[in-house]
């Protein structure tokens, strides 16, 4: 750990542990600057989530398929593009035009540098299966579901053109949802597993 990081994890130590030595129960909810929301960059193939996932309504995990089998949820290689567009080829001027930016990187094996939109901190740990298939979601009204849904954290992808962080990602954030999560497992008699205090679950 470099000496900066190290001087603010005893800052945020000693500040994030006075209330709890203090015993008092709800710390007010934690905001860390986070610059990252809103962040759309242009990509090499103007691929959009709008038309995909919402209009042709495909299944996220058809093309994020690591999402509910390990750390990460991944973004797909041209060969799960390719199972629909070696026969699409696009009606209009810019599909075609698009689409034959597809076909050429494709065929020369060169593939698609897409540009990473989330991109949380080396230091943080974060696991999607756990999120999306073991953790269960209880929301306001006691409702209990397996897994949390992608929009909870990425908002409504299928109304964007190409990706775009939509949710502040931030150490607020998940824990905030931690601490509410834990609450209502208690209040359910299941196991609250989510970590709030345990900075080492996150920061490893
Ligand atoms: C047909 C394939 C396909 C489908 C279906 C799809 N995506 Fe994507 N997704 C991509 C590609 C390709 C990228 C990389 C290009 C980009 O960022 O726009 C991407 C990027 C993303 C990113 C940003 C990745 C990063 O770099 O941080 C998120 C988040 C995401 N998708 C979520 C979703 C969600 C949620 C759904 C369902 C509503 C979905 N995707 C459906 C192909 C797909
Ligand atoms: C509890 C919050 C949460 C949920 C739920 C969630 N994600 Fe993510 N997702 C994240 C975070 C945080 C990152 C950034 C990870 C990083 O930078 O290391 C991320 C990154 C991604 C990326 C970028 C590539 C990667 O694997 O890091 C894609 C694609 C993605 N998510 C898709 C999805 C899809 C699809 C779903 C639903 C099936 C989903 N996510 C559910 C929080 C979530
Ligand atoms: C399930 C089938 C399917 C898959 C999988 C699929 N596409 Fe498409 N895509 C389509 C269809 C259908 C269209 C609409 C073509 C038209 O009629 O103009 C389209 C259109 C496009 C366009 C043109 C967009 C525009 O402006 O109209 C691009 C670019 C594109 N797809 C890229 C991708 C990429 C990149 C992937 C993989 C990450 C992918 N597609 C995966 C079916 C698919
Ligand atoms: C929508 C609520 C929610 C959000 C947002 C959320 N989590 Fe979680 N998280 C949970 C729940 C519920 C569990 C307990 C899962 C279980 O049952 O084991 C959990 C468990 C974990 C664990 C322990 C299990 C493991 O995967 O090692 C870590 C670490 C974790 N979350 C990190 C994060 C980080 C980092 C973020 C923010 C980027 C985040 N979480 C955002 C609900 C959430
Ligand atoms: C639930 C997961 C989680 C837990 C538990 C957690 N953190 Fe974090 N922490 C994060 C995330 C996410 C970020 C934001 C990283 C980013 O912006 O890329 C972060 C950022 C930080 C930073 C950098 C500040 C900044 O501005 O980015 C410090 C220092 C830190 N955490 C210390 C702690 C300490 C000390 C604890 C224990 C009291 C703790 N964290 C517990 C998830 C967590």
């Amino acid at each position: 750990m470099n000496a900066k990081l190290a001087v603010l994890f005893f800052l945020l130590t000693v500040g994030m542990a006075m209330p709890i030595l203090l015993g008092i129960r709800s710390i007010p909810d934690i905001q860390l600057p986070n610059l990252h929301t809103g962040y759309q960059p242009e990509q090499p193939i103007p691929y959009s989530h709008r038309l995909h996932a919402g209009v042709l309504d495909i299944d996220c995990q058809y093309c994020h398929a690591g999402a509910d089998q390990g750390r990460h949820a991944m973004v797909p290689t041209l060969d799960t593009c390719w199972n629909c567009h070696k026969t699409v080829a696009g009606r209009t001027q810019t599909a075609k035009e698009a689409i034959g930016k597809l076909r050429q990187a494709y065929m020369s094996g060169e593939g698609v540098e897409w540009k990473r939109v989330h991109n949380n901190a080396d230091f943080v740990y974060f696991n999607h299966q756990t999120h999306v298939r073991i953790a269960k979601y209880i929301d306001a009204d006691g409702n209990i579901s397996d897994g949390i849904d992608c929009t909870y954290c990425h908002g409504d992808m299928a109304k964007n053109g190409v990706a775009k962080q939509e949710e502040q990602l931030a150490m607020g954030f998940c824990i905030n949802c931690h601490r509410d999560q834990n609450d209502r497992h208690v209040a359910a008699n299941l196991p609250a597993r989510a970590p709030v205090n345990a900075c080492d679950a996150c920061h490893r």
